[in-house]
């Protein structure tokens, strides 16, 4: 079996890290593919070198540009590749221009995509990311899916579950992973003292790089108001190359960076980013990954959007929306300083995102579906069976393994009252409503 991973920008190659090493360790064949969107030393290399895995063996250089130029670009390079390498299956991750790219690629060539973090909604469709996502599921053949609630969104789009799998976040893997790492070598404070870290009190780490927030000079200025009047804080700010470009080109760069209490510094390691938020009293974030990182690492956050694909943070009680307005990002702020019982809650918020072992289920699962040829795309040379959907209240002691061998069907969705739950195998589904497909024979 071979496997081919693309890749593109930081979060992607965080997330796919243990991935790759779980794949290395099964001694599959696997190759890497860089698209090249991030191409600064510290927003690409610094993570191979800090996460040891293998330099990519392509890198398609796309570099910046227009959505439309960098798709394009990329879709032609991964082409080219996988005509030469026919891997089996290909992973991609999240939901950036690479994800796009990749599925419709393997999508014409009749590659099996393999989704990795699949499923998150944050219903905005003016968000490219939530378009990237939506595309990339529909081309895919397995689902990685990091919660219940994920596997939900793809079941309400009307999605098969059979090929669904509820891994957990890698996330969680690279962070538990890593965070030992650090602390054996002793990154500890001698690191982030060499970046001027001296204060280790009332830290808050700020990162920020959506486009619908940094590219727009009202919601930017109205985050920086708010920033100016924490000065009882400790700002440290690796700043996102996107970020300082529009604060620069809309002159706010240089009124921020003088101020005492915000340090900005370049985007810094793993290993460092992991030390820092770790020790840090609050975070405050528009990234993905780092809403999904501060729950894991029991910090609370506070995220400068109006929308998340990541809600089990928010129901866990781990994670606010602020949006960009500068009352609400004092209002929380303020209260988890100040609020001890508020902030311990936050703090302790359960983890949605599993136990660190998502790299493990997904490979393990891509070697079942290999193994029984399911990764296989052929054209059908048999007349489609016909199903029909049907509702059903089940009184008996059943699950849904059983249900399904008995009738034939697959659940598609579970109600328990008004709540729809996922269809776990072993579910039993005394005292609920199901709707299922029926095969006929
Ligand atoms: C991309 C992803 C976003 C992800 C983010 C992670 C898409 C649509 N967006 O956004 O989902 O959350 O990466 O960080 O795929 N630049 C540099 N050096 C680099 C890379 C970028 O200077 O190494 C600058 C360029 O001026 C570029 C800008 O940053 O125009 C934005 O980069 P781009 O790759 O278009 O999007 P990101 O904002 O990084
Ligand atoms: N990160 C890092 N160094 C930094 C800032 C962030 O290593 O200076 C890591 C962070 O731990 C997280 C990932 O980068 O795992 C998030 O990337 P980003 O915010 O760029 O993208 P998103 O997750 O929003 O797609």
């Amino acid at each position: 079996m071979k496997i081919a991973t693309i890749l593109g920008t930081r979060p992607e190659i965080i997330k796919m890290a243990p991935i790759i090493d779980e794949i290395k360790e099964n001694n599959i064949d696997q190759i890497i593919i860089h698209t090249g969107q991030h191409y600064d030393q510290e927003m690409s290399d610094n993570f191979f070198r800090d996460l040891e895995i293998q330099t990519p063996d392509y890198n398609i250089h796309v570099g910046s540009g227009t959505h439309g130029k960098q798709t394009g670009h990329m879709m032609e390079g991964i082409e080219k590749i996988l005509l030469k390498e026919k891997p089996d299956i290909v992973l991609v991750q999240g939901d950036t221009n690479a994800v796009l790219s990749g599925a419709l690629v393997c999508s014409k060539l009749h590659i099996a995509v393999g989704h990795v973090e699949a499923g998150l909604r944050s219903f905005d469709m003016t968000m490219p990311e939530e378009i990237n996502r939506r595309v990339a599921d529909i081309c895919s053949s397995m689902y990685f899916i990091p919660t219940e609630n994920s596997a939900i969104n793809l079941l309400a789009e009307g999605f098969s579950r059979k090929n669904l799998i509820i891994t957990g976040n890698t996330v969680v893997d690279a962070c538990f992973r890593h965070l030992e790492i650090a602390k054996k070598r002793g990154f500890e404070e001698k690191s982030l003292k060499d970046l001027n870290i001296n204060d280790m009190d009332n830290i808050l780490t700020l990162t920020m790089h959506r486009a619908e927030n940094v590219d727009n000079k009202e919601r930017v200025k109205s985050i920086i108001e708010a920033l100016k009047e924490l000065q009882d804080m400790n700002i440290i700010f690796p700043i996102h190359p996107r970020t300082k470009n529009m604060l620069e080109k809309f002159g706010l760069f240089d009124e921020l960076n003088k101020l005492d209490h915000i340090h900005i510094i370049k985007p810094i390691g793993y290993l460092d980013f992991l030390l820092l938020t770790s020790k840090s009293t609050l975070i405050l974030t528009d990234s993905g990954g780092l809403q999904e990182e501060a729950i894991t690492l029991n910090v609370p956050a506070l995220t400068l959007r109006y929308n998340t694909e990541r809600p089990e943070t928010v129901t866990a009680g781990g994670n606010i929306l602020v949006g960009s307005n500068k009352h609400t990002i004092l209002k929380n702020t303020n209260r988890i300083l100040n609020d001890e019982k508020f902030a311990e809650k936050m703090k302790n918020a359960p983890n949605p995102y599993g136990k660190g072992n998502a790299a493990k289920k997904t490979v393990n699962s891509i070697k079942k579906y290999y193994d029984k040829g399911l990764l296989n795309i052929n054209a059908p040379e048999e007349i489609m069976n016909s199903f029909t959907r049907k509702m059903s209240q089940i009184t008996e002691d059943i699950t849904v393994d059983e249900f399904e061998s008995f009738e034939n069907a697959l659940i598609h969705m579970v109600f328990d009252g008004e709540e729809m739950i996922f269809p776990k195998d072993e579910l039993n589904l005394k005292g609920m409503t199901i709707i299922y497909d029926k095969y006929d024979i």
